[in-house]
């Protein structure tokens, strides 16, 4: 199978973001071809700080690695590298709908009717359907609130084929059980964001372990006491157990039968020490890789992988569309 995904490049890069997505993209390198891109171009969507972005982008491409992705299995690159992101996105944009656009959930929340939010905030999905078209994708790990840029990027795909042929392999999410949505740990019913304001509200993969341990001790639960998986009338404590299972890979049944007339201290103090464990490799090689100079040149030679299959796509999709002089 082709896989493809993508992380923004911004500070933050959380526990939500690894045991939904990152600890996917690792898992299924072995077996399969993988390209795993730092969607740049998406993140300028909201204006960024130009220094700023550069040291993200190789933040996150060292956390990729220090979470075990093998750039010499997976195709590791920096979107903006890739000039058919663009193109390709463009070609897309003239085949969707402006109503459908406008039906996304996410523009709905970050533009909340402003009249100057920014195109590219409205055409966001199209060019994350881009990216996943370009690589001729079977598959896309991601995290639950992808769900529907997934579905616009199937549609889009299914309509160009509709149109002009057989262009674009339409590809599928997926999503895992235990992890697809973790939500914030001080407001346990959005989900954790690498953008709240409020630190104790995430684990960040490079937290220290006081840090871990004072966001675990300090999430919200609820007052009966009881440590069962009820998200809709505990999901504080619903949200713990199901870090708790992602990271011990232990079924949530499992977790609840182990801590029956257990006080919430002991289950936290346990989940902290757990979720610090988990992290602590992925930290210190991170230090490592992020100081190496061969992260440049890894990047420098997804770049190059990636633009080769990116342009033989282009070819087939413009001969598809008739574009360019023959
Ligand atoms: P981004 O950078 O916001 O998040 C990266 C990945 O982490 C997942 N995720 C979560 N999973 C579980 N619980 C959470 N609280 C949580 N928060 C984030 C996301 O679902 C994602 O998989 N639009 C994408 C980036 C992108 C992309 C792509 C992804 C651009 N092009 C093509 C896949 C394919 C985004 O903003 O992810």
């Amino acid at each position: 199978m082709r896989v493809f995904s993508g992380v923004q490049p911004t500070g933050n890069i959380h526990i939500g973001n690894y045991l939904g997505a990152l600890r996917q993209f690792v898992e299924l390198q072995d077996e399969n071809a993988c390209v795993y891109c730092i969607v740049d171009m998406h993140a300028i969507t909201v204006p960024k700080d130009a220094a700023l972005l550069r040291e993200n982008i190789l933040d996150v491409a060292a956390l990729y690695m220090a979470v075990g992705i093998d750039p010499k299995k997976s195709v590791v690159f920096v979107q903006s590298d890739v000039p058919g992101h663009a193109e390709l996105a463009w070609i897309l944009m003239c085949n969707t709908y402006t109503g459908e656009l406008a039906r996304m959930t996410q523009f709905k929340e970050k533009s909340r009717g402003n009249e100057s939010a920014p195109a590219g905030l409205f055409t966001y999905p199209v060019l994350m359907a881009a990216d996943i078209l370009l690589y001729d994708s079977d598959v896309v790990p991601v995290g639950n609130d992808q769900t529907q840029h997934i579905e616009i990027c199937r549609d889009i795909a299914i309509r160009v084929n509709n149109r002009y042929g057989k262009v674009f392999v339409v590809p599928e999410g997926r999503f895992l059980k235990e992890g697809a949505r973790i939500m914030s740990l001080d407001d346990p019913v959005s989900k954790m964001s690498k953008s709240a304001e409020n630190p104790l509200s995430r684990i960040s993969l490079l937290d220290d372990e006081t840090k871990i341990r004072k966001s675990v001790m300090k999430s919200t639960t609820d007052s009966d006491g009881l440590i069962r998986f009820d998200p809709a009338n505990k999901p504080g404590v619903s949200n713990l157990l199901n870090i708790y299972s992602a990271f011990s890979g232990q079924p949530v049944s499992d977790i609840e039968k182990k801590y029956e007339g257990v006080g919430y201290g002991t289950f936290k103090k346990e989940l902290a020490e757990l979720t610090v464990d988990a992290l602590a490799p992925i930290r210190k090689s991170y230090e490592d890789i992020r100081r190496s100079e061969e992260l440049r040149a890894a990047l420098k030679d997804g770049a190059e992988r990636a633009n080769a299959v990116a342009e033989r796509t282009m070819a087939r999709v413009k001969d598809f569309f008739g574009l360019g002089a023959k």
